[in-house]
């Protein structure tokens, strides 16, 4: 693969959204990955040609973040939390479980090449630990059993739901819209703050140590944001 004309594009309309533009580069290796899955060395060129970096400057940059791959990745990055809370709540029996059924451990791609493995650091979903992330979307409170059925409902080309409602569509496009050139549409897709969220916010105003201000916006149970 290459990266296209479009993509060329869009990198230097990413980098025009900012007042230095080398600003710009975390959100265009996210698009240069989802067009080749992966930042290749010709992603890490053509940003660095957009901004008038090195390439060295721009491979540091992605060698340093989990998120950006340096392989071909596998169709779908599944994550599992195995940090403190859900480690706790059985975070490394889920990770057993879809690693097993995967066929591939961390940092891993399957055989089939459908699932790219990863051991993820905590999400700030801890309420609802343990929790799995497909392409980024969430798998709240899963066990492995649950888990498991997901790869397998994957693997046979279902839709699958997130249980925060946005539907799992793939690393590549779950890229794209990470890198922000384009919402498609899903800006306000998935639930807002749900009591589980607000559980620890409720508890901490009924002993006066809530918001600064003491207002109780933040435990009304509207948006958290
Ligand atoms: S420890 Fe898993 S989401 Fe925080």
């Amino acid at each position: 693969m290459s990266i296209s004309e479009q993509t060329r594009a869009e990198l230097v309309e990413l980098a025009g959204r900012y007042p230095v533009a080398r600003s710009a580069l975390l959100p265009m290796l996210h698009l240069v990955q989802s067009e080749e899955g992966y930042v290749s060395p010709e992603g890490i060129a053509a940003c660095a040609a957009t901004l008038g970096l090195s390439t060295a400057e721009v491979a540091a940059v992605s060698s340093f973040y989990t998120m950006y791959k340096r392989r071909p990745a596998g169709k779908h990055h599944i994550g599992v939390c195995t940090n403190t809370m859900c480690a706790l709540l059985g975070g490394d029996a889920v990770w057993q479980a879809v690693s097993e059924r995967a066929g591939a451990g961390h940092d891993e791609v399957s055989p089939d090449g459908l699932f790219d493995m990863e051991r993820i650091e905590c999400q700030a979903a801890c309420t609802h630990a343990p929790v799995m992330t497909v392409d980024w979307e969430f798998f709240d409170q899963t066990t492995p059993e649950q888990a498991v059925a997901v790869l397998d409902q994957l693997a046979a080309g279902a839709e699958v739901v997130s249980t925060r409602g946005p539907v799992v569509r793939g690393f590549r496009a779950a890229e794209r819209t990470i890198s922000g050139i384009d919402d498609d549409g899903l800006t306000d897709e998935g639930g807002h703050a749900d009591e589980l969220m607000l559980a620890t916010l409720r508890a901490a105003a009924e002993r006066g140590i809530g918001p600064a201000d003491g207002s109780a916006a933040a435990t009304s149970g509207g948006p958290a944001a």
